[in-house]
């Protein structure tokens, strides 16, 4: 607690803005991705498109803020900042063709505008690309056993990812979804990768084992807080900020917190209004002024933004074996800024 007490008392008194945080480490990500174009082909531009639309850069920066809060610098892990950025936008080409989503970082996703199979392979050149980004270790002073340990961690989180997004795919057929099915699937789709981010900029910055483990275990709570929050975001965001759809977590029965809790606490004529919105293709405004008013009477945005609050607290415990550095202040102001972040 006093190691971050003034992070804490910042935290308490205003709201910590995520751009903010984020912000001088996404420069430099969003300059390594400017310099490294994608080699010529037909889809290279697609691919290079995707990349440049950009996001928060949320996994590139964990990468290089655990590079600097182990070593004192992050240019060092930039190739592997790059290499889960090229990780996370492949998930998303290939989650919005699994979720029929339509827009994405404000721009139409590959999938809409040049068809499935065009942004399958769209897809392919970015996670293939990873391979380019830590190729670049051979030429540069980490031991061998350190660059195998960033294959091993984004090979592992891949697979990880995958499981979580076909589990969840196989999780919304069932009748009931408990809270424990939810934490599952995100721990996988969402924690495992920006867990595997954190330990890789560890083990680019030289941490020990221990450190290296707490930093994946940061990550991991940190990743399901994220996914709680975008859950809340899916029913009381703002399109228009987040640059990508509302409303498609009910339109897919996908796996959301809120629906979950919400289903569980509402007697059978509120599940019949859930229940009645699942898979419809448009919604009015006021249909969408009713699930949000219905939602907050059973307190279910509140339960969410609480259980996030929850992981975002355990990714704070594991920072404690970290010593003292204006890097590691900078992780932890991190995870309050996602507790309330907008976009
Ligand atoms: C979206 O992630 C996918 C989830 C895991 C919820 P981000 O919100 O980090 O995506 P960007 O910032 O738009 O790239
Ligand atoms: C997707 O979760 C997580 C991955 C990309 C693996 P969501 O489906 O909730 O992400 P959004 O809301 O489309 O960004
Ligand atoms: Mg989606
Ligand atoms: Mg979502």
């Amino acid at each position: 607690m006093e190691k971050y007490s003034r992070i804490e008392r910042a935290a308490d008194s205003e709201s910590i803005e995520l751009d903010s945080v984020l912000e001088r480490y996404r420069a430099a990500v969003e300059k390594a991705i400017r310099n490294s174009q994608f080699q010529e082909s037909p889809l290279s531009r697609d691919a290079q498109g995707v990349m440049e639309a950009g996001g928060k850069r949320l996994r590139p920066v964990l990468v290089l803020m655990s590079c600097e809060a182990v070593s004192g610098q992050f240019t060092t892990s930039l190739p592997a900042a790059i290499a889960y950025e090229l990780a996370h936008e492949a998930s998303l080409v290939q989650d919005d063709i699994i979720d029929n989503s339509t827009l994405r970082h404000d721009k139409e996703t590959v999938h809409k505008k040049r068809g499935v199979s065009a942004a399958i392979l769209v897809s392919d050149l970015l996670i293939f690309d990873i391979f380019n980004q830590l190729a670049k270790y051979g030429s540069s002073t980490l031991s061998k056993t350190r660059i195998v340990q960033l294959m091993s961690y984004i090979a592992r989180a891949a697979h990880l990812t995958i499981k979580g997004e076909f589990l969840e795919a196989r999780i919304t057929k069932q009748p009931k979804i408990t809270e424990d099915d939810y934490l599952e699937v995100a721990g996988l789709k969402t924690g495992a990768l920006m867990a595997a981010a954190c330990a890789s900029g560890a083990v680019v910055g030289g941490a020990s084992e221990k450190v290296t483990d707490a930093m994946y275990r940061f990550g991991y709570n940190l990743g399901i807080a994220f996914q709680i929050r975008d859950d809340i975001l899916d029913i009381s965001g703002d399109a228009t900020e987040l640059g990508k759809p509302v409303m498609k977590d009910i339109q897919n029965n996908a796996c959301n917190i809120v629906l979950i809790n919400a289903m569980e606490k509402a007697d059978v004529y509120r599940q019949n209004i859930i229940n009645s919105m699942l898979y419809k293709k448009w919604f009015a405004l006021s249909d969408m002024k009713g699930l949000v008013n219905l939602l907050t009477e059973l307190n279910s945005i509140e339960f969410a933004s609480k259980l996030a609050e929850k992981y975002t607290s355990f990714s704070r415990e594991c920072l404690k074996s970290l010593r003292g550095s204006a890097a590691k202040d900078k992780l932890v102001a991190l995870t309050y800024a996602l507790e309330t972040r907008k976009a």
